[in-house]
């Protein structure tokens, strides 16, 4: 196998080991992919400016995301089906994230439960995400667990009312578990160390949610409350719910308009995180990056901003950083670790992405994280103009 030097060789790799429909269902957008496609190329468009002559002998990406150390302004994003790239993917992508020393969010449509994470990391503190449920009681119930869990941190996502369509789903026929099809089974039965994994783990389902919420006791039933719950309703009111009820650091995800960035603040969110949904929603919406400026001019005094769409490497991390960014989250770049390689996958994305961002901080005459500012970018720019 060809050495593995960054973000790209593990989603070639990746490609190669995890089955059609979920691979395909972490690497596409919804509509035209449009916005999917933005949110990498944007970032193409930033150039830095490059110093020399400075001393950069020691270094550190060492910072704080909502009051917590991390090693570097990085945090593996929620992402639904993760235990479905690997077996057992969030627990072994939590404990990647542990031992490099950044934040694991888990998602509410996870494989594994919040508890097996719990337990797979030795009740280390990790972020939880949740949606608003019709079914309010689902949702209530899930922040006790996640305060039972230890979680630090909750996060709510605000733009996953509706759903937008991604045409890969609808013709690979994406299910959990998949449907024994012939084209599944013969696609599948390629893929020996994934079905290796998968026959050697009990995790082969929405872990938070089966058992769990109400009638929602089969795999079929299961289908039927994820059609239904996510509640088109959501308001701003539902936010300031969820913060009395958790009392905890509440992060508001799925923001991209600077007014919606202040209702947010309004309602008692602590960091927001710029994101169109990684270009899965709304397709036409503008990239994260392009964003990202208006709304830490709007609210990056109150709260921390953070942005996820199109981290693909330490440069990226870097330029959001340089943006206004207090933190960046990853979700396809640890996907593909993880489906490449499982939590040794997981690590070395976190490696490549720390040393990208460690060696281009140096280049642009920086030895510290938290002193980079928009003066590192080129100014002839576009989006470092804002
Ligand atoms: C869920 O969050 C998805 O984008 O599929």
């Amino acid at each position: 196998m060809a050495e593995i030097t960054c973000i790209e060789d593990l989603r070639v790799l990746a490609k190669k080991r995890v089955p059609r429909m979920f691979y395909d269902y972490v690497d596409g957008g919804s509509w035209t992919e449009s916005t999917y496609r933005a949110n990498e190329t944007d970032f193409q468009h930033i150039r830095f400016r490059q110093r020399v002559a400075c001393d950069i002998t020691r270094r550190t990406t060492e910072t704080t995301m909502l009051g917590q150390p991390v090693a570097m302004p990085v945090a593996i994003a929620p992402t639904g089906l993760t235990g479905m790239q690997h077996a057992d993917g969030e627990m072994l992508a939590a404990r990647a994230a542990k031992t490099f020393g950044i934040p694991f969010t888990l998602s509410t449509m996870s494989i594994c439960s919040i508890e097996a994470v719990s337990a797979a990391t030795g009740l280390h503190p990790f972020w939880f995400q949740v949606y608003v449920t019709r079914d309010r009681s689902f949702t209530a119930d899930l922040i006790e667990r996640a305060r039972r869990a230890h979680c630090s941190a909750l996060m709510v996502t605000m733009d996953l009312q509706v759903f937008g369509q991604r045409h890969k789903d609808i013709r690979n026929g994406l299910s959990v578990p998949p449907k024994p099809t012939l084209g599944n089974i013969l696609n599948i039965a390629t893929k020996l160390r994934w079905c290796i994994g998968m026959l050697g783990t009990k995790n082969r389902q929405f872990g938070n949610i089966l058992g769990h919420a109400k009638g929602v006791d089969s795999i079929s039933s299961l289908v039927d409350w994820t059609k239904e719950q996510f509640d088109p309703t959501l308001s701003w009111q539902d936010v300031e719910w969820i913060k009395k009820r958790w009392g905890g650091k509440l992060i508001v995800k799925g923001i991209l308009d600077p007014e919606d960035a202040r209702r947010a603040v309004e309602a008692g969110a602590d960091a927001i995180v710029v994101s169109n949904h990684g270009g899965r929603q709304l397709d036409g919406a503008p990239s994260s990056i392009t964003a990202l400026p208006a709304i830490v001019d709007a609210v990056g005094r109150q709260v921390e901003v953070h942005l996820d769409g199109g981290i693909r490497s330490g440069q990226d991390v870097l330029k959001a950083t340089a943006l206004g960014a207090k933190g960046t989250f990853i979700g396809r770049a640890m996907l593909y670790g993880l489906g490449a390689q499982g939590e040794q996958g997981v690590a070395r994305a976190l490696d490549i992405i720390y040393n990208e961002l460690d060696l281009s901080m140096a280049f642009c005459g920086k030895t510290d994280i938290r002193e980079v500012d928009r003066n590192i970018l080129f100014k002839e720019n576009r989006i470092s103009d804002f």
